[in-house]
């Protein structure tokens, strides 16, 4: 298998065709060609219809019998369970249900996923048709009020969001100050965190819980994040190139602003090339947002305690890092390279059903079906490659693919490419570094989290959120003075804690 030491060649390379591209005028009649045809869309399933009854439930332990309603949607309620006792000392009947695979905390209006069909819809929309016809800005617009933009409505949004791209010096002070090998997504998680102190007007811990309940205060709150994620995005990519921040344009699209940061060196003239911005945006849109996943859930749940939405959304960020999560993409990446060409995928293949590794960018919590986004991501792969170059590990993607499709272990599984899969190949192309990757993921799942915010501050229903355990411990010791404990050698303890080399050789000093 070819080594991942070899990587860093190969994506400079990727780099500099990039950078190729964009310099040289691009005179190709497709220029403003579509970058998506038009594609058919998943299945067109019905609403389930008004699922509204009473469920029954006979307790085998006592023989007593309880009626539970089901709502319109085909929901009970899980405190309406706790009435299932057995007897005094019994609390009732609680969920387990751990990584909450059945249990809904929110009601939501903002999209809808059937992961059967391989359904995904932001606010009704299927997002085939929003990838083929919206932009990442309308979209966004969309997500957030519920509603297409009308074009002054766009332009507003628009005008908004580029008026709060610049941030404040502090934070990028900090981000110049972290390590030049920092990865990016801590980067972005830190610079997240601090803009809350930036940002005093919004932080309910200073100006009171009601804060948010004024529209302006929260339609603030929306344009500066989605105003500065990019600016922040591209200060963590400049510093590990080593490079000072770029300011904003105001002059440019969202997305091209981006690209413009990341390569204008400060050329105020520099224009991204269109296909490419065309084709990020795409991107954008399609990694916009995804109901209740483990980073929105995550912001939901900081969100109900009251604190400010800078902390809420960098603990999502935070959440989004996880490799199970939006870190994906990069151990895809990895994956490939470390599979190096198509002969090594059966060996490969093997490792995973041994239980040996996972296949990165394969499996979903919810779609049991090839998941959507990922139909129009390997779409959009070619329209790269036909710009910068055809990256070799797509033919090991495409192979591994075909190859975990037709295998027992992965359709018994359902287990389908997500949205991971493909994706870091195109970044990888148009010259991002790896660790990069769940950066890009993470500015346009700006708009999902913040969606989910506001809606979690308009809905009557929503509580701090506070799960439940299920206790399992000792159930009641009394205190033993501490040369009365018996020690037992199976019992959990501190294990040895690494000492460094550089520790040891201060040890062995000793203080003046
Ligand atoms: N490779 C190999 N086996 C897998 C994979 C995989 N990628 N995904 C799931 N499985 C297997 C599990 O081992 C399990 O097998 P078992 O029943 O024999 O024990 C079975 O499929 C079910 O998997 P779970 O882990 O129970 O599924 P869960 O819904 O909890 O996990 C997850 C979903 C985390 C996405 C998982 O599929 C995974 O780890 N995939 C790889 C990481 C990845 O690509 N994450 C990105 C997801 S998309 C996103 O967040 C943007």
């Amino acid at each position: 298998m070819s080594s991942t030491s070899e990587m860093p060649m190969v994506m400079a390379g990727g780099r500099l065709a990039m950078l190729t591209a964009h310099l040289v005028p691009s005179t190709e009649p497709n220029d403003h060609a579509p970058v998506l045809e038009p594609q058919s869309l998943s299945a067109a399933i019905s609403p389930p219809g008004n699922l509204k009854g009473t469920l029954t439930i006979v307790d085998e332990r006592t023989g007593k019998r309880y009626q539970v309603e089901v709502s319109e949607e085909g929901t009970v309620k899980a405190t309406d369970l706790k009435k299932i006792s057995t007897g005094k000392n019994d609390k009732g009947l609680k969920l387990y249900d751990p990584g909450y695979l059945n249990t809904a905390p929110v009601r939501s209006t903002i999209c809808y996923i059937d992961g059967d069909e391989g359904i995904l819809r932001y606010r009704g929309y299927p997002i085939e048709e929003l990838a083929e016809k919206s932009t990442f800005m309308e979209t966004a617009y969309l997500i957030m009020y519920g509603n297409l933009p009308s074009e002054s409505q766009l332009a507003d949004w628009e005008f908004a969001i580029s008026q709060h791209s610049a941030v404040p010096q502090g934070v990028l002070d900090i981000i110049q100050s972290m390590p030049h090998d920092a990865h990016p997504m801590g980067v972005l998680v830190s610079a997240i965190s601090a803009l809350s102190v930036f940002h005093p007007d919004a932080n309910p811990a200073l100006r009171g819980l009601d804060v948010y309940n004024s529209k302006q205060v929260r339609d603030k709150q929306i344009a500066r994040i989605i105003g500065k994620i990019t600016t922040i995005a591209a200060a963590a990519y400049l510093r590990m190139a080593g490079r000072p921040p770029v300011l904003p344009s105001n002059h440019l699209s969202y997305t091209e602003n981006f690209l413009y940061m990341l390569d204008s060196f400060a050329n105020r003239s520099y224009k991204p090339n269109p296909r490419l911005t065309r084709v990020l945006d795409i991107i954008f849109i399609l990694h916009a947002e995804h109901e209740m996943n483990c980073s929105t859930s995550t912001v939901r749940h900081l969100a109900s305690s009251g604190v400010d939405v800078y902390t809420a959304i960098a603990g999502g960020v935070g959440a989004l890092y996880g490799p199970l999560h939006g870190g994906a993409n990069e151990a895809v990446l990895k994956m490939l390279s470390e599979i190096g060409s198509v002969e090594n995928i059966p060996e490969f293949i093997e490792g995973v059903k041994a239980r040996k590794r996972k296949l990165s960018g394969f499996g979903h919590r919810v779609y049991k079906n090839y998941d959507p986004r990922a139909k129009v991501i390997r779409r959009l792969a070619e329209e790269v490659f036909s710009i910068v170059g055809r990256d070799p590990l797509i033919e090991v993607a495409v192979a591994l693919e075909k190859v975990a499709l037709s295998d027992e272990f992965f359709i018994k599984r359902r287990l389908y490419p997500n949205v991971d899969f493909y994706s870091g190949l195109i970044y990888r192309a148009m010259g991002f570094p790896p660790e990069y990757f769940t950066v890009l993921f993470a500015i346009p799942r700006m708009a999902g989290y913040l969606a989910h915010w506001r809606e979690s501050l308009d809905d009557p229903d929503t509580k701090i959120m506070r799960p439940q355990q299920v206790y399992t411990g000792e159930w009641l010791r009394h205190y033993t003075p501490i040369h009365q404990r018996p020690v037992s050698s199976n019992a959990d303890k501190l294990g040895q804690v690494a000492v460094s080399n550089a520790s040891r050789r201060r040890l062995a000093g000793s203080g003046v």
